[in-house]
């Protein structure tokens, strides 16, 4: 069997070819994903892609643990990781170690993934010290959206020097990579080149050392969520619509099911 990826094989990709990452919240995409992918990420953007939630706030432990486990059936080669969800890490290093080794304990995933800089760069190196590897999170934190008063983008003029200092303190906290959420592109080139570890950018720029997207809005699964960062490589969403309505006028017409798909009352010669 292929050996996963691990932690140590991630930072060592540190300035060299980009690392390929995307979310997955089912078994089915997992396997896609695992195709092609270094990381497959059980992000906590599964609350509002999946569930409806309107912010990340309201996903739970039970929710990240029942999607790890269906993406960890459809992962053979990519390393997993599972977003900590809002309010599972914050309150201490304890608590965090706590709920990081249930993620582990019941997914099998690698890795955990946080939001946070410089107030989680502790919790990070408990973290790590105990064996449990950490993906930092900087920039856009979508768990902080009411502070931050909305989903923009992160570390435009002054406000650079903040968003640096936590890609560093992460860093500095034995984090083995770090998404760089909606950070401009000339921060997140001085980041990459700053930070020992890879940078994972989304909305962020080319300089990163990986790149990450959520699953379904690449593949083009909604019609109205069209951020600029998201590039469609599908539109899944338009032919779903299509086949769904295709699917309904036959079967108003009663043209489906049609012959080859009923099964006959009496078995002719070699028929299943
Ligand atoms: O929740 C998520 O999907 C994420 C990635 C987009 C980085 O955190
Ligand atoms: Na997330």
């Amino acid at each position: 069997p292929v050996r996963p990826v691990m932690a140590a094989d991630i930072l060592a990709r540190k300035g060299g070819e980009p690392l390929v990452c995307l979310t997955a919240y089912t078994t089915p995409m997992a396997r896609l994903v695992d195709a092609h992918c270094d990381i497959t990420l059980v992000g906590d953007s599964l609350g509002m892609v999946v569930h409806g939630l309107p912010t990340t706030l309201g996903v739970t432990m039970e929710m990240m643990i029942l999607h790890g486990k269906a993406v960890a059936r459809g992962t053979s080669r990519a390393m997993l990781v599972i977003d900590m969800p809002f309010g599972s890490y914050e309150e201490s290093p304890a608590q965090a170690f706590a709920n990081a080794r249930r993620l582990m304990a019941e997914t099998g995933c690698a890795a955990v993934k946080l939001e946070g800089g410089r107030h989680m760069a502790g919790t990070i190196r408990f973290l790590v010290e105990r064996g449990i590897p950490v993906m930092a999170h900087v920039g856009l934190t979508p768990q902080a959206v009411n502070a931050l008063g909305g989903y923009k983008v992160q570390g435009r003029g002054a406000d650079a020097d903040r968003v640096m200092e936590d890609a560093i303190a992460v860093a500095e906290a034995g984090a083995f990579s770090v998404v760089l959420e909606k950070v401009p592109d000339g921060l997140s080139q001085r980041i990459t080149q700053r930070v020992a570890i890879p940078t994972i950018g989304i909305g962020a720029s080319a300089h990163c050392d990986g790149q990450v997207l959520v699953l379904d809005d690449m593949l083009g699964l909604f019609t109205d969520f069209r951020p600029k960062f998201v590039k469609r490589y599908g539109e899944l969403g338009t032919a779903a619509d299509e086949a769904i309505a295709a699917y309904a006028a036959e079967v108003r017409a009663r043209r489906f099911p049609a012959s080859e798909h009923v099964f006959p009352d009496e078995l002719k010669g070699k028929q299943p």
